[in-house]
């Protein structure tokens, strides 16, 4: 069968005209090539919400379950092998991801219910930061240009996901930096892979040794079982899963500063159901990893083989005429019942958490500037090219400081604040590469 390359030029600058063009050719799955690999790629809400439901045990997410790589087919050096070789959570089936979920469930607890103290602190966490954030791009003046995707959406969550790591205030910057190399895929991808493999190990081991208020410690109280190299690669998700949080907060600046009526009114609730409407009209993770069932399966206009590779389309899905074209786009609160945040057995366990960043993220932004102009109309914004997730590569805007509002920006050589960090890691260090690196990404004006 001849089969359509999915990661064409086409696909980055609009994916739902390739989707359109797929479901209109093949129905709600579609033959495709995803990098040289043979994948069926769906596209139709009921048959993801399906597999997603996985209630009949067939749909496993283990890499083992896939015929062709375990008969040598997948060119050891396919660009995307890493990804499902990872070897957590998100990728293992039965007692084992029930352990790892059960643990991840436990430990988010404290960090996700707003009556603990936990979640308390991580929101004045989250406010400073984005404040800090918001000092050190306006450092130039109250109006200027900034790139919201690089200066502040980006940062924020990672900022976040230091402090729930639980590191130090300068081991935390390094990882920081060394998540971003990592993500951005560049030349020292893989050696940042490893210190950040090395990291995770030592902080699991510190975590055991000397429990703190964070997310590793809490996953060791859950499951004292875990080993160090488990908890590593679970720890590894997180860095990835907050970026994934960086491109909600850019898609709900761009729906807000593009719809007028929508700047007029930025309640909590107003802003609550803008995140909602943004991940549903453009899921951060557009695309999921793959499945493999176990069994031939009937689906679509096909009869998938067992141990084939399935990628389920969750920006396809919400495009489907039979799920969107039941929505009421005058509603005032948009449907809740949408595939953003996955569903059945592997679905998020950090949606309240990232809801929450993205809430502050725009909602400080906008208290601090009176003006937010989009620098490009929004069908020019550029894109990062990715398999699985849709994500502005940048957000240029100009903006201008409310008055009254200047935040203080922190000092040259502070390093990144950790309220919950022992008090000599707060002390201050004699340079921070992350106020150094965002510092550098201001433009001259
Ligand atoms: C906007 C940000 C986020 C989006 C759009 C998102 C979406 C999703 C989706 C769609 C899945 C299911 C993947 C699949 O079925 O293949 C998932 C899984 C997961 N998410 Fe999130 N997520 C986000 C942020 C977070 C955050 C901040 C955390 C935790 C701090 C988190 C924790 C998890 C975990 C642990 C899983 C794996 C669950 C499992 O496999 O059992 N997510 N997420």
């Amino acid at each position: 069968m001849s089969v359509e390359a999915l990661l064409t030029r086409d696909y980055d600058a609009n994916p739902s005209s390739v989707h359109e063009y797929l479901r209109a050719r093949y129905g709600p799955v579609a033959p495709v090539d995803l990098l040289g690999v043979p994948v069926w790629f769906v596209v139709g809400y009921e048959e993801v919400l399906h597999v997603l439901r996985n209630k009949g045990g067939i749909w496993s997410k283990n890499v083992d379950r896939w015929r062709a790589y375990g008969e040598g087919r997948v060119p050891a050096d396919w660009p995307l092998l890493p990804v499902f070789q990872v070897n957590n959570s998100a990728f293992a089936e039965g007692a084992t991801q029930h352990r790892l979920r059960a643990a991840w469930t436990k430990a988010l607890a404290p960090f996700q219910d707003h009556t603990r103290p936990q979640a308390q602190l991580l929101e004045q966490a989250i406010k400073q930061y984005a404040d800090d954030l918001i000092g050190v791009l306006s450092e130039g003046g109250t109006t200027g240009w900034a790139d919201l995707a690089a200066q502040y959406a980006r940062p924020l969550p990672l900022m976040v996901a230091n402090r729930l790591l639980g590191f130090t205030a300068d081991r935390g910057e390094e990882v920081v930096m060394d998540i971003w190399r990592m993500i951005d895929a560049g030349p020292d991808a893989a050696a940042a892979f490893q210190r950040l493999y090395a990291s995770m190990t030592e902080l699991a081991a510190a975590k055991r040794q000397h429990p703190g208020d964070d997310l590793p410690s809490y996953m060791i109280e859950a499951d004292p079982d875990l080993t160090l190299d488990e908890l590593a690669r679970e720890l590894l998700m997180l860095p990835g899963l907050l970026d994934f949080t960086a491109s909600l907060v850019c898609n709900v600046v761009v729906e807000v500063v593009s719809n007028p009526t929508m700047r007029e009114s930025l309640s909590v609730g107003a802003i609550d159901e803008t995140v909602n409407r943004a991940a549903l009209l453009n899921p951060p993770m557009a695309n999921l990893t793959f499945r493999f069932p176990m069994t031939d399966v009937k689906m679509g206009n096909y009869t998938i083989g067992g141990g084939d590779p399935v990628m389920l389309s969750v920006a396809a899905a919400h495009a489907d005429p039979r799920f969107a074209g039941a929505l009421d786009h005058q509603a005032i609160r948009s449907t809740r019942a949408h595939l953003a945040w996955g569903a059945g057995p592997h679905g998020c366990l950090g949606q309240r958490l990232a809801t929450q960043i993205a809430t502050i993220a725009v909602q400080r932004l906008f208290n601090h500037c009176s003006k937010l102009k989009p620098a490009l109309p929004p069908d020019q914004l550029p894109w990062r090219p990715s398999p699985f997730m849709r994500a502005l590569r940048s957000l240029p805007v100009q903006y201008q400081l409310a008055e009254g509002r200047v935040p203080a920006s922190p000092a040259a050589g502070a390093p990144m604040p950790q309220p919950s960090a022992p008090a000599e890691a707060a002390a201050p260090q004699s340079r921070s590469p992350l106020w150094s690196f965002l510092r550098g990404l201001r433009r001259a004006r």
